[in-house]
């Protein structure tokens, strides 16, 4: 099994997860950044949620890379404002992994679960969303008992 890892984090929470699914699976990452970067989480939030009120996700750094020769793609994220940030949910829209197994990762300071799920089913109708993982500084949930139940 091929796997890649799209990633974004801000602040290295998210990062970390991504390490050790690249460890676990040894699979290929892909870091997606913001042409600009968020800065402090002050400011992203206040960026952030103004590219959301404009309906405007902020610029790519690099455009969507090729998937095609992967079977399992990893999708993680920081929660923001409920949900994917804006900017990476354009990525996953353009990467062209519809039809693939889709292994999600979030984190958050405490809400956002469902919301994500729901914009990932969104994104990717005709994808099969498994084993999502969810952690949150309000209830931690532990990364590598997540890992070691995933069977590819
Ligand atoms: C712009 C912004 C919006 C956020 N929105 C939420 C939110 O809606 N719910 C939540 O529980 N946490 C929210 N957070 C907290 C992050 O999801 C949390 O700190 C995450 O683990 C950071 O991951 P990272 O270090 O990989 O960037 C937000 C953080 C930022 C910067």
């Amino acid at each position: 099994m091929k796997c890649a890892v799209i990633y974004y984090s801000k602040s290295g929470v998210t990062k970390k997860i991504a390490e050790k699914v690249k460890a676990a699976f040894d699979a290929d990452v892909y870091s997606v950044e913001p042409e600009k970067p968020y800065g402090s989480y002050l400011s992203a939030v206040v960026r952030a949620g103004l590219e959301k009120l404009a309906g405007k996700p902020a610029a790519l750094k690099t455009a969507a890379a090729d998937f095609s020769s992967y079977d399992v793609v990893f999708i993680g994220f920081p929660v923001w404002y409920g949900t994917l940030p804006d900017f990476l949910q354009e990525y996953v829209k353009n990467a062209g992994i519809a039809g693939k197994r889709v292994i999600p990762f979030a984190t958050a300071g405490a809400n956002g679960k469902e919301g994500s799920l729901k914009t990932l089913k969104k994104l990717l109708p005709d994808s099969e969303i498994t084993d999502y993982f969810f952690t949150s500084n309000r209830e931690p949930a532990d990364p590598d008992a997540w890992i070691k139940g995933i069977k590819l």
